[in-house]
């Protein structure tokens, strides 16, 4: 019998992309997700990506609409199924957002996590694969940056600095208890989508990530790309980031699962590709994969914002076995035929 991995926020951009890596891996994900960054369509239960998943993979899906804040729900998931592993996707990420109601953040972010921690606890199960992110590394002192970079300072935004308090929960558990196996996974930045352009990234009002918002200027919905920047400290002025295929990113976390086992307390890995491009390489590789005009015009940096991030993966090669495999075109060509299938993300209603 496959083991059942609890995916929390499988609904979501990079959950769902990793649901489907479960299932062609011989694994039975269990989703839990309170949709509330999920699209439901008119007459369904289930979120549309997960019925998209459901059409990719050819195979039914566990979804169970739960907020993990809500610990007696959450308690009834972990009743029902024994879990090996739990991958833990859900929580709130809009930067701007995190700024404007940093409670909410809180509140949510940690407060799901501790639920999930207590629910684990209560039912015996120790191993856990976080959502992390190259934010809780602030200010670079320098590059690539390993996972021996320390964490904490300079991190911007409540968003940024609940990815760290997290890790630091995770941290401190697996001092004091030592049955945990806990891998956290600091994502660089995620971009494209799955191959059949079925499921992909959905920002709810304008993104405020670079990528999705050059494909809507290039679909029409946005009239002009702003550049935030254009004074860094690197080679044409504009920001460097390692941007990540989403798929790659996926197969990350089934590494991540299969050497789980392995893990001796809480452990960190960067996934990114250790190469920086910056964001005018970014938007002219995207206008050759869609073959569109990207109009863009310079302003002032982004608050906040930092010049180069890149990663070491060093690590991950050496221990999860894994490493990024797809080019930065080839994120923009599946990035563009997602965009293209799906004018408006996974709400057909919605206004161009
Ligand atoms: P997403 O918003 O698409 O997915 C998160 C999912 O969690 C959504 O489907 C949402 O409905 C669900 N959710 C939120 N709060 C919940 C709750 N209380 N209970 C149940 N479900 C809840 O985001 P994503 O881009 O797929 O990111 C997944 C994880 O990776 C997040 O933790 C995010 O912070 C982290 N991360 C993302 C990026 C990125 O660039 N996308 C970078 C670094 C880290
Ligand atoms: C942002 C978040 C970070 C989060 C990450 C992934 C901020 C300050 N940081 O990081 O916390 O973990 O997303 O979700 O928001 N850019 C433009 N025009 C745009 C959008 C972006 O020029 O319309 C530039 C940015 O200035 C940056 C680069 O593109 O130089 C990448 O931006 P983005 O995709 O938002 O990612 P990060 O800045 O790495």
């Amino acid at each position: 019998m496959s083991e059942y991995i609890l995916v929390t926020g499988g609904a979501g951009y990079i959950g769902s992309h990793t649901v489907v890596d479960l299932l062609e891996n011989g694994f039975c994900p269990v989703v839990v997700d309170n949709c509330v960054n999920a699209i439901v369509a008119e007459g369904h239960k289930t979120p549309e990506s997960i019925r998209r998943i459901e059409t990719i993979t050819g195979e039914k899906v566990i979804f169970h609409n739960v907020d993990l804040c809500n610990k007696k729900d959450l308690e009834s998931i972990f009743e029902k199924y024994k879990f090996s592993a739990i991958m833990h996707f859900a929580g709130l990420k809009s930067v701007n957002e995190s700024v404007s109601n940093p409670m909410n953040y809180y509140e949510v972010n940690l407060g799901a996590t501790i639920n999930l921690i207590e629910c684990m606890k209560a039912y015996n199960i120790f191993n856990i694969v976080f959502s992390s992110s190259a934010t809780v590394y602030g200010i670079p002192e320098r590059l690539p940056i390993d996972e021996s970079h320390p964490v904490g300072n300079g991190i911007t935004n409540p968003y940024g600095k609940t990815k760290y308090f997290i890790e630091e929960i995770f941290r401190d558990l697996a001092k004091a208890e030592s049955q945990w196996k806990i891998i956290l996974l600091r994502y660089f930045n995620p971009v494209g989508s799955h191959v059949s352009g079925l499921i992909g990234e959905d920002p709810q009002g304008p993104p405020n990530n670079l990528m999705p918002y050059v494909a809507q200027v290039a679909i029409g919905r946005r009239p002009i790309l702003s550049i935030f920047g254009n004074d860094y400290d690197t080679p044409d002025g504009t920001g460097v980031r390692d941007f990540i295929h989403v798929v790659d990113l996926a197969k990350g976390h089934i590494s991540a699962l299969k050497h789980i086992n392995e893990v001796c307390g809480c452990k960190a890995y960067n996934l990114g590709t250790g190469k920086g491009y910056s964001v005018l390489e970014a938007v002219e590789a995207f206008k050759e994969a869609s073959n569109k005009d990207i109009p863009y015009k310079f302003a002032p940096r982004r608050l906040g914002d930092l010049g180069d991030v890149h990663a070491d993966p060093t690590l991950a090669k050496k221990e999860l076995n894994w490493t990024a495999n797809w080019s930065l075109s080839r994120m923009c060509e599946d990035l563009w035929r997602w965009q293209t299938m799906n004018p408006t993300g996974y709400n057909p209603n919605e206004k161009i």
